[in-house]
């Protein structure tokens, strides 16, 4: 008989945001005129920028012409996507980032579990609590953990706390870790980094032979202007980190689906030999052999971004989710609720209030004000306490969902 792979029995219930969508649709079957309001999953509502649809339809054309068509295109991406993303997103900020180090694919998230793929099963992995779920499922779907215990916590993970006592940064651990998953803009805490906060970690991770898993996916919602947008502001930062982004919230296509991960060629770790081993080398090994690449109608409308037109379309686009967040930390704190975030990024992080528990204050709001939003403690034990509020919605979704929620927390 066949078998399976049994780490995925230690997987904990459903990943989290298709057992909030199983929630509220019962909800929605047993209320069916509840006008419900979701702010749970952080996804886009705005359209995309006329910028990249003019460049997707001319390459529809294309495709529909013998003399331009295109089949399989290079598995890392097209050469002229990855210049413009070089030039633009790390050159231009003085990183050094070669072309030949970007490799675009369909998602950050697919990204950050593939790249599980090219590490042993024996590394010591550090991941923040809360934090985004996909670190944790797929390192244990890889084989790389215990079994959960009863707080969640999954045995062979080292868990970095973030709390209200630590501005929602981690501790440099004390311990040796080797792989090191940072998300800044933070998801969920909506929490920053500042540039001595980066430069510590990479001094960790240099002095300790870490790689630092860093998934930038909110960069575009920095707005201090002191705030590093990526990794590789930091001097060093090439030897010892993989940076993962995303086209998904900048220039709103989750549903587009493009991305990409910069793998830089000095990056090295450990063969079983002792030996040091290019991870650039391995990951262009198994993209080339696991992945045909993006669309070439997608790549040209990722490209379009870099335009000076879709440069000008996209921080609006970013500005309306910026304007959402404050409008919700505006509401929320008047309405008596203790709000994080929500400033360099699209996610509000919120206190429950009257001491109630993630999922309590999930189901009372989804009750009461018929919104819904993200329990904390769905990020990891040390979210137990805490809401997440997602910013991406129109406006008048927003504006809605916060003089419910003001209403029903008034008095
Ligand atoms: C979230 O709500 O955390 C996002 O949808 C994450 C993602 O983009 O996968």
């Amino acid at each position: 008989m066949a078998t399976i792979n049994d780490n995925y029995l230690k997987l904990k219930a459903g990943y989290l945001f298709p057992e909030i969508a199983r929630r509220v649709n019962a909800f929605a079957i047993a209320n069916p005129n509840a006008p419900i309001i979701k702010l749970g999953i952080g996804d886009v509502t705005e359209p995309l920028p006329q910028a990249c649809r003019t460049a997707m339809k001319t390459a529809v054309e294309e495709m529909g012409d013998r003399a331009t068509f295109k089949g399989y295109g290079p598995e890392q991406g097209y050469g002229w996507l990855r210049e413009k993303i070089a030039a633009q997103d790390f050159q231009k900020r003085g990183c050094e980032i070669d072309a030949s180090e970007i490799f675009v694919s369909d998602g950050a998230k697919c990204d950050t579990g593939n790249i599980l793929d090219i590490f042993g099963k024996d590394n010591t992995i550090a991941v923040t609590d809360p934090v985004y779920p996909v670190y944790v499922d797929t390192n244990v779907m890889a084989g790389n953990t215990g079994t959960a215990n009863d707080g969640g916590k999954y045995g062979g993970l080292v868990y970095m706390p973030i709390t209200a006592e630590n501005d929602f940064t981690a501790e440099i651990p004390t311990e040796k870790v080797d792989l090191i998953y940072l998300c800044f803009p933070n998801n969920p805490t909506g929490a920053t980094a500042s540039k001595s906060h980066l430069k510590a970690w990479v001094d960790y991770a240099k002095a300790n032979d870490s790689i630092i898993f860093f998934d930038a996916a909110y960069e575009a919602f920095i707005t201090d202007a002191d705030l590093p947008h990526s990794i590789y502001e930091i001097e060093g930062a090439r030897d010892c980190a993989i940076e993962f982004r995303s086209f998904s919230k900048n220039a709103g296509f989750t549903g587009t689906r493009c991305a990409y991960t910069v793998v830089p060629k000095t990056l090295t770790a450990a063969s079983a030999d002792g030996s040091d081993v290019e991870l650039w080398k391995l990951w262009n090994r198994r993209q080339s052999t696991k992945f045909n690449g993006v669309s070439y109608i997608v790549q040209r409308g990722a490209e379009a971004v870099y335009s000076d037109e879709g440069q000008a379309q996209i921080a609006q686009l970013v500005g309306f989710y910026l304007e959402n967040a404050k409008i919700i930390c505006d509401r929320l704190t008047a309405a008596g609720l203790s709000v994080y975030g929500g400033v360099n990024a699209p996610y509000v992080w919120v206190k429950t209030p009257n001491g109630l528990t993630s999922w309590d204050f999930f189901d009372k709001l989804l009750q009461a004000a018929n919104v819904v939003g993200t329990p904390g403690s769905g990020f990891g034990a040390a979210g137990e306490g805490y809401f997440r509020i997602s910013a991406f919605n129109s406006r008048d979704n927003v504006e809605e969902a916060m003089k419910r929620i003001g209403d029903t927390f008034k008095g």
